[in-house]
């Protein structure tokens, strides 16, 4: 890292922390705790300026030749800038044309495009690769919620990888070998855990600190002209890797394959790479449909298909708990509570909530095999899957 990229880090780390602090204590403190205009105006003045300063001698240093994990870490540090600019009501895409910071929009805009990445701060900026000094991790606020946030977001994440790697792992082996039994069940314990890390979230999560202290971070804002969208912990590739695999998701259905375009640039070149290589292999439960007239009395089909099954089962409940839980707990139902006027860049897509809840609620179906006439989720194969074990 250069001097002056050290020298931002060390400012994103401590006086942007505490600045953004302050600014959520005074907004929950109001009566509305929404209104954000007006509130904590010299600290805000504070944040953009000393972020400025040390953005313009950044520029001015150009790019500097250190690496991919430097100019990963200047763009998250420049990405968390310009978040908080924009939860602080300093830019807001609905009243501009173009970002009205154009220094920060250059250097994102260069160090994206130069990483091969969205010019904004993506989830692994502050999940995978969110680096611990003395064991405090990167973040907006020093806020006990955004840090279990934070956490439990990445440890989900890590949850999902662990299960995407064992699965990734049968591809060359062949859903009949009797290895592919084994990396199932490594699959089923990671997504047991994940369901454990929902449940977390759940209770201990409080609902208005996440709304109103947390969530207004990962709005969407301008870089230059264009609007990038704001990051959730679903832009890395485990998640879309397992649903492929799996086969819960296909590549060729036109919804999937557009979301799977959509966020390509948000995850690290190395998850992109992953994404393009799975969309190219058969599934696992296309591969049990076909062996499925010929080998199902076999033993590696009834044991691998029933482990396959017990794996889908886990993985549909963490679907649902991801959708009928922490979404309607954490975002649905506060946001029905705002009148219309505050419910500006409320979704980190962008969308107004009920057009993001019907996408996510697609997803969860896709994922549970749901039988939905409008969609083609897998619902008939796993059907003929579960008669073909005795589990019709
Ligand atoms: C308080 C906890 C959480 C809340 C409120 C929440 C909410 C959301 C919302 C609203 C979206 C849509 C983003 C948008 O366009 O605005 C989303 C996407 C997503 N989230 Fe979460 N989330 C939470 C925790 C988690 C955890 C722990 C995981 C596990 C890694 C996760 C995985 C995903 C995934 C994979 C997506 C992308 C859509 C998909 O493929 O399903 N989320 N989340």
């Amino acid at each position: 890292m250069s001097r002056l990229a050290e020298a931002f880090d060390g400012w994103i780390r401590s006086t942007f922390v505490a600045l953004n602090t302050e600014l959520e204590e005074l907004y929950f403190a109001q009566p509305d705790r929404a209104g954000v205009i007006g509130v904590g105006d010299a600290l805000k003045a504070r944040l953009r300026d000393e972020g400025h300063a040390h953005v313009v001698a950044l520029l001015a240093e150009g790019n500097t030749g250190e690496g991919f994990d430097s100019a990963f870490n200047l763009l998250g540090n420049v990405g968390l800038y310009m978040g908080a600019l924009r939860r602080h009501e300093l830019t807001n895409p609905d009243r501009e044309e173009k970002s009205p910071f154009g220094e920060a929009s250059s250097l994102a805009l260069h160090v994206g495009a130069s990483v091969g990445m969205a010019p904004r701060f993506a989830t692994a900026h502050l999940a995978t690769h969110n680096l611990a000094v003395d064991g405090i991790r990167k973040s907006f606020t020093s806020l006990a919620d955004e840090f279990l946030f934070i956490d439990e977001n990445t440890r989900g994440i890590l949850c999902i990888q662990r299960a995407a790697d064992a699965l990734s792992r049968i591809v060359p082996l062949g859903v009949s070998s009797p290895l592919a039994e084994s990396l199932l069940r490594d699959a089923t314990a990671a997504l047991e855990d994940l369901a454990a890390v929902n449940e977390k979230l759940f209770t201990r999560l409080d609902v208005d600190r996440f709304f109103y202290c947390v969530r207004p971070y990962y709005k969407p804002y301008r870089v230059g002209r264009q609007v990038w969208r704001g990051a959730n912990a679903g832009d890395f590739s485990g998640i879309n890797e397992v649903d492929l695999l799996l086969g819960l998701c296909r590549a060729n259905d036109p919804y999937y394959a557009q979301l799977l375009m959509e966020k390509m640039l948000f995850m690290l070149p190395g998850d992109q790479a992953r994404l393009r290589d799975c969309m190219m292999r058969r599934s696992l439960l296309d591969e049990l449909l076909a062996a499925l007239p010929t080998d199902r009395d076999s033993g590696w089909f009834q044991t691998n298909g029933a482990v396959f099954l017990d794996l889908c089962a886990v993985f549909a409940r963490s679907a649902a708990q991801h959708h009928d839980q922490l979404v309607a707990r954490f975002i649905d139902r506060p946001a029905a509570a705002l009148p219309p006027d505050r419910l500006t860049g409320i979704t980190a897509s962008g969308p107004p909530i009920a057009v993001l809840m019907r996408s996510l609620e697609v997803l969860r179906d896709y994922r549970c095999a749901a039988p939905r006439p409008d969609l083609p989720t897998r619902h008939a194969d796993f059907a003929a899957l579960r008669s073909a074990l005795g589990r019709g």
